[in-house]
């Protein structure tokens, strides 16, 4: 069967199955079994042999059952990097990559000491790492086996010098004080988490999605213990579920923080959150 054949019979499948990106998923998932990029799959014409096939096949199957491509493939891209990722983190988002940006600024040459929490991957606290040079940073999470996949990366990425992870819940930080503390709590009320599409419900970590009753449980926790350990000066960033600004705004404002600036994601929601200690 040719490259095009293929294709389309993956993209045809998955669209029978309701999902929109069922085009790009199928190119994905063929450049994948067959180990060369989706650049140059695009661009070949032979055959494609049984094996790889076969193995796409199997691909497309666990796809149309709504398995994230992520997991299939256990690779995300954040910020031109590529991350390793298996069911035990939550797939880094697009929208994640927005929190970056501002901090970048913030911080430009300087060399700082960072706290992320809830690590993940890893993908925020080693895209920072990557971008500010002369920084170090501390990364925890209370989930174990994320903690896995983030130590991969940080081999991966060449900063075992530049970071320390620990399986640490939020509450247990001490004796440290760090001039930026960034974060992408889990923010989905618990009562939302079963009508979310089943990508998410599925196979995403429920520890990585669940924020409590009201979607804060973390970001409260988190904005209380920065009181804490962020420096006078030093930045709290934050990424918030959407319709959470005017309430994280005004914790944020009971905990002695002053707003910076906030930034909107691709569907015009405030998504990140800057502050700094009055
Ligand atoms: C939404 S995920 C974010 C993962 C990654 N930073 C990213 O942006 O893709 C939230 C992470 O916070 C972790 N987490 C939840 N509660 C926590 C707590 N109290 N202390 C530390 N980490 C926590 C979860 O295990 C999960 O890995």
């Amino acid at each position: 069967m040719k490259i095009y054949d293929l294709i389309n019979f993956g993209a045809k499948t998955l669209k029978n199955k309701g999902i929109l990106s069922n085009r790009l998923d199928s190119e994905i998932l063929l450049s994948y079994a067959m180990g060369i990029s989706r650049e140059k799959l695009l661009i070949n014409e032979k055959n494609v042999g049984s094996d790889e096939i076969n193995k796409f096949k199997t691909f497309i199957l666990r796809r149309s059952k709504k398995e994230p491509v992520a997991y299939i493939t256990k690779i995300k891209e954040f910020r031109s990097k590529n991350f390793f990722v298996d069911k035990n983190s939550l797939v880094p988002r697009p929208e994640t990559e927005l929190l970056i940006d501002p901090i970048i600024s913030f911080f430009k040459e300087k060399k700082i000491f960072f706290l992320d929490v809830g690590i993940g991957t890893g993908c925020i606290i080693f895209s920072i790492l990557n971008e500010l040079k002369y920084s170090k940073a501390i990364g925890i999470d209370n989930c174990k086996k994320t903690l896995t996949n983030a130590r991969k990366n940080l081999i991966k990425l060449e900063l075992e010098n530049r970071a320390k992870i620990l399986n640490r819940s939020i509450n247990k930080i001490f004796g440290y004080k760090f001039d930026l503390i960034v974060s992408n709590p889990p923010y989905i009320r618990t009562r939302d988490l079963n009508h979310l599409s089943d990508d998410i419900t599925n196979y995403e970590p429920r520890s990585a999605l669940d924020g409590g009753n009201d979607g804060l449980d973390v970001i409260k926790k988190v904005i209380y213990k920065s009181t804490q350990i962020l420096k006078l000066n030093g930045i709290l960033a934050l990424e918030i579920g959407t319709g959470q600004y005017k309430q994280v705004k005004r914790i944020l404002s009971e905990n002695k923080f002053k707003l910076i600036v906030t930034v909107k994601d691709y569907k015009d929601n405030i998504r990140c959150i800057y502050s700094t200690l009055k």
